[in-house]
């Protein structure tokens, strides 16, 4: 095999794994060549009210676009993963929760205790007038109540929208318009590293000025703080759940039925909500889980993603619940209180799988081997990574120190939009090479086109698209599904565009090579270079921005912001502190430029385009070979950005 280190499956994994390699080349097969025959079987593993008769109804042809699946079953996700786990593991543990501080008291639920507080949250959604296909917003911390409204709106077949506890009013209030929800479900403060964050305060701000509409601010006392509680909007959860039914019969879904948006970034315009649907996720979901993780009931998993993102969506909660697991909620940071914490956790519950996104584990590698190795984490069995390319030497130390050398690492790659893994080792079927994702899950068909989008064969490198449907694909952009085909199906027609560069090897893995549109990966974390720009240029002293990624050794990519002031402003310190805090206003914390570049004018093309490959290349210091710059109106600007650029100097 070719790109250097390889780890074959260990004997024991190979002999005793869910899907060894024989299995996985012939399931794979057989998902391709008879999609109908495989996904009528794996769809067994939910439970269906009405059984479906069709399984695959899709088209990515411009003139015939279709995507459903299961289209005439019906079946209720929350159902799915709470009262059928009731007869045989009712008393099983569904969640564990550790909080932030380690000296706080940790809570768990059974099923049965899941079910009940699901089924009681769900009669205070219907009490205040929530029903099916009526979204509800989510802001809240990493507290067991998520997961409950979560499970909650699916009961009641209301559309969840979680917005990530870390944005700000504004991009909050702009969620709560777009998909125009008149309920939010927050909770007094989060608290994360041991600093608190006002989420309630956030909230009232967010509505002042948008979301009209809201009727309903239902709020989590999580840490007791002192809060404004709006009288006649606002109520506390553990007041409205007082004397509610510990019992709420699931609502009816079809399988195309919404079941949750999701606001992602992408290359233009404003955050688009991606819409999931039910049947099709539950079984995506429920079948990478098992798979991926090679699940074995009475395993404690733990994804550390937060439920803000979608990785929280479908494998902290969805995922594993469908499969009756336990899955490790954690409230906090891995540097709180020291850099062992994450295997403390491990070692406190006796984690057998563990996903995370590299930037932790690249931080974590910086303090040095001790905090892990004082540990124990005999328990682990298989780690995971999620969000980002990892680098070879993070992958490394995951293996090595970490794992010791025992834990296959699952490099997953999937997206938002995909609702669940796309390209990934299986831990008892694929060899292992560090940084590569692998092979694709089972009814994925990735291909790699070149520009006029014919599909390369052997070897090759090139953007990555995906030729047929798989189930937990997305259904559309909430509100807009003429943005859906555009984005994702105009680029290269007949194909799914994923926006990724990937390279494919002489083995047939996939090595993902990043973003190759305006969107940048910040610590995991999507962030569409446009709406950073937008943001900047809200700024009364900001006449033009221009924003690109830029390498950072922790968060993997930084932001580097181009501002072009307005006539008569003075580029200072202070105006550069001033607009660094102003983009962490308008989007949150995890907007801040690491670099803001004052820029008298920038590099454009006579017809006035920025030249953003050239901006690129300065941000990234490679500046020997910026390839053709004749058709820059002045090629001065690009002398004058080096000579100023912290990156270049
Ligand atoms: O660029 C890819 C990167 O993250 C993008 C998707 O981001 P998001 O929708 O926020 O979902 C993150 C959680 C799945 C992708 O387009 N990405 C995700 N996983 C990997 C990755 N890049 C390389 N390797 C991965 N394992």
């Amino acid at each position: 095999m070719s790109d250097k280190a390889v780890y074959p499956v260990p004997e024991s994994w190979a002999k005793n794994a869910l899907i060894d390699a024989a299995t996985y080349e012939e399931r794979y097969r057989n998902s391709v060549e008879d999609p109908e025959s495989f996904w009528a079987t794996e769809a067994r593993r939910i439970d269906w009210i009405k059984p479906f008769s069709t399984v695959k109804n899709t088209s990515f042809a411009a003139d015939d676009f279709r995507i459903k699946w299961f289209e005439d079953g019906t079946l209720n996700l929350s159902a799915n993963c709470l009262d059928r786990h009731l007869a045989d593991k009712g008393d099983d543990i569904a969640i564990l929760w550790e909080p932030d501080d380690p000296e706080n008291e940790a809570r768990s639920y059974t099923y049965r205790e899941l079910h009940e507080e699901t089924c009681r949250f769900a009669n205070v959604l219907k009490a205040h007038g929530a029903k099916k296909g009526d979204r509800v917003t989510i802001y809240l911390p990493m507290i067991p109540e998520a997961a409950i409204a979560m499970l909650a709106c699916a009961r009641i077949g209301a559309v969840h929208s979680i917005v990530f506890a870390g944005f700000s009013p504004e991009a909050l209030g702009g969620r709560i318009d777009d998909c125009t929800s008149d309920l939010v479900i927050t909770s007094d403060e989060g608290l994360r590293g041991g600093k608190h964050i006002p989420l309630k305060a956030n909230v009232d701000e967010a509505l002042e000025h948008h979301a009209k509409d809201v009727s309903t601010v239902i709020v989590v006392r999580h840490t007791g703080a002192d809060i404004a509680m709006k009288e006649g909007r606002d109520v506390w959860w553990h007041e409205a759940m007082k004397g509610q039914e510990p019992e709420c019969e699931p609502e009816e879904m079809n399988a195309e039925d919404p079941l949750f948006i999701l606001y992602t970034s992408g290359s233009t315009g404003k955050p688009k909500g991606v819409l999931h649907t039910t049947g099709g996720y539950a079984v995506w979901t429920s079948m990478t889980h098992e798979y991926t993780f090679d699940y074995r009931r009475g395993e404690v998993y733990w994804c550390a993603a937060d439920i803000g993102w979608v990785t929280g969506h479908s494998y902290v909660v969805y995922g594993p619940l469908a499969n009756g697991a336990i899955t490790l909620m954690f409230e906090g940071v891995p540097n709180y209180p020291d850099f062992s914490r994450f295997w403390q956790i491990v070692d406190k519950y006796q984690v057998a799988q563990f996903y995370a996104a590299p930037t932790a584990l690249r931080a974590l590698m910086r303090e040095g081997d001790d905090w892990v190795t004082r540990t124990s984490r005999k328990s682990l069995k298989v780690l995971g990574s999620v969000g980002e390319p990892i680098n070879p030497e993070a992958w490394e130390w995951y293996y090595k120190v970490v794992g010791d050398s025992r834990c296959p690492i699952v490099d997953t790659w999937w997206q938002t939009e995909t609702g669940g893994h796309m390209i990934t080792p299986l831990p008892g079927a694929t060899a292992l090479k560090p940084g590569s994702a692998s092979m694709p899950m089972f009814g994925v068909q990735p291909a790699i086109v070149d520009n006029d989008g014919k599909v390369q064969h052997g070897a090759t490198e090139g953007p990555l698209v995906i030729t047929d449907s798989w189930p937990g694909q997305m259904r559309t952009v909430y509100g807009d599904h003429e943005r859906f085909i555009q984005t994702y199906f105009s680029t290269f027609p007949g194909n799914y565009f994923t926006g990724d560069g990937a390279r494919r090897d002489e083995d047939g893995y996939y090595w993902i090579t990043g973003r190759i549109d305006d969107v940048i990966n910040v610590s995991g974390h999507r962030m569409g270079t446009a709406e950073i720009e937008s943001a900047l240029v809200l700024h009364e002293k900001v006449a033009e921005a221009a924003v690109v990624g830029m390498p950072h050794e922790i968060k993997g990519q930084g932001i580097y912001a181009y501002v072009t002031t307005t006539a008569g402003t003075e580029d200072s310190d202070e105006l550069r502190a001033e607009l660094i805090k102003w983009v962490r206003r308008e989007i949150g914390p995890i907007a801040t430029p690491d670099v803001l570049q004052f820029a008298p004018s920038l590099p454009k093309t006579r017809s006035g385009k920025i030249m953003r490959r050239i901006l690129r290349k300065i941000a990234e210091n490679d500046t020997s070979n910026l390839g053709d710059t004749s058709t820059l109106a002045d090629p001065g600007v690009v002398d004058d950005l080096i000579a100023n650029s912290p990156q270049t100097n």
